[in-house]
């Protein structure tokens, strides 16, 4: 695997193997890897002849700086974890390399962009798209992998796509789970052992409020009063929507697809936690 940290290596390199023929798949990350990138990795070794997998920590979609100071950094033990999973390419720039000048530009499509994450991390979404937007035009790539974990951010790089007319696929990957049911996330690392433990709780109680037969408001009552009433976990939000358009609904009958998407602060730091379900 060769790691790139420039993006004129990067474009002389995959122009080398355009001109072969050989198609490309992206999988962009902010680092500190584990089961649920390297799915996304493993799929797009599968299904492309060469994989750039990006590790950038992209300062432009944080919008509490505590939140970036703290976030894992783990350089060495991700490009093995990437070797072992086939990838290509790593490419892990440094900021002034990708921002050399502020980034002003601006992206807006909502509903997608402008509830839950959106509203409760303001700018997170245009540093998104800020940084998905560069990579795409310096890969080209033709397919690039995400994971449902972020469920609204696949909603809102799909509609970057259609606008900007990026030629390339968007494959959303399924989430990758802990046994226990917790959603694996870089920032896990940073819970305690315990915290681990009752962070669980957040995909048992909402899977748990499938199988009850309750309406789409009782079942959102449902799940916040469950996940408050423990130790440790307060839900910051948890909204159950169109999965296409992530507008409100009110009723099962609402839309063909529908998922709840939650946040919740887990623990004394806190440690903000997301993830969603699907109910159709
Ligand atoms: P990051 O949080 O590093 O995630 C990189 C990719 O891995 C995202 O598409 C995310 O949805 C996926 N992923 C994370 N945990 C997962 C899990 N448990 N199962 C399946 N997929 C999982 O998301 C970002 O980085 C950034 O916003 C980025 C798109 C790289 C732009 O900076």
């Amino acid at each position: 695997m060769k790691v790139i940290n420039t993006i004129e290596q990067l474009r002389k390199c995959l122009a080398e193997q355009r001109k072969e023929g050989r198609t490309i798949g992206l999988v962009p990350t902010m680092g500190a890897l584990h089961e649920g990138h390297a799915s996304l990795v493993r799929r797009s070794v599968k299904e492309n002849d060469v994989t750039v997998v990006s590790i950038f920590l992209n300062p432009t979609q944080f919008n509490d700086p505590k939140d970036l100071e703290r976030y894992p950094r783990t350089l060495e033990a991700d490009c093995r974890l990437l070797e072992e999973c086939g990838a290509d390419i790593a490419f892990a720039p440094t900021v002034k390399e990708i921002y050399p000048e502020p980034d002003t530009r601006q992206f807006s499509y909502p509903p997608t962009d402008s509830v839950m994450e959106g509203a409760m991390r303001p700018g997170h979404f245009n540093g998104v798209c800020q940084i998905v937007s560069k990579l795409f035009m310096y890969v080209e790539p033709d397919r690039a992998y995400f994971g449902e974990k972020d469920y609204q951010q696949i909603a809102v790089i799909r509609r970057m796509i259609d606008d900007l007319g990026f030629k390339l696929e968007a494959v959303p990957c399924p989430v990758v789970r802990q046994e226990d049911g917790l959603a694996m996330s870089s920032r896990n690392t940073l819970l305690t052992d315990d915290e681990r433990k009752t962070a669980a709780n957040i995909y048992r109680i909402m899977k748990e409020s499938r199988s009850l037969g309750l309406s789409v408001q009782q079942t959102h009552d449902y799940v916040v009063e469950e996940i408050n009433k423990i130790d440790g976990l307060e839900v910051q939000y948890f909204s159950i929507v169109d999965g296409d358009s992530l507008a409100d609904v009110s009723s099962w009958d609402d839309a063909p697809s529908i998922v709840g998407c939650i946040t919740v602060f887990c623990g004394t730091k806190p440690i903000r936690l997301i993830d969603h379900i699907r109910y159709k």
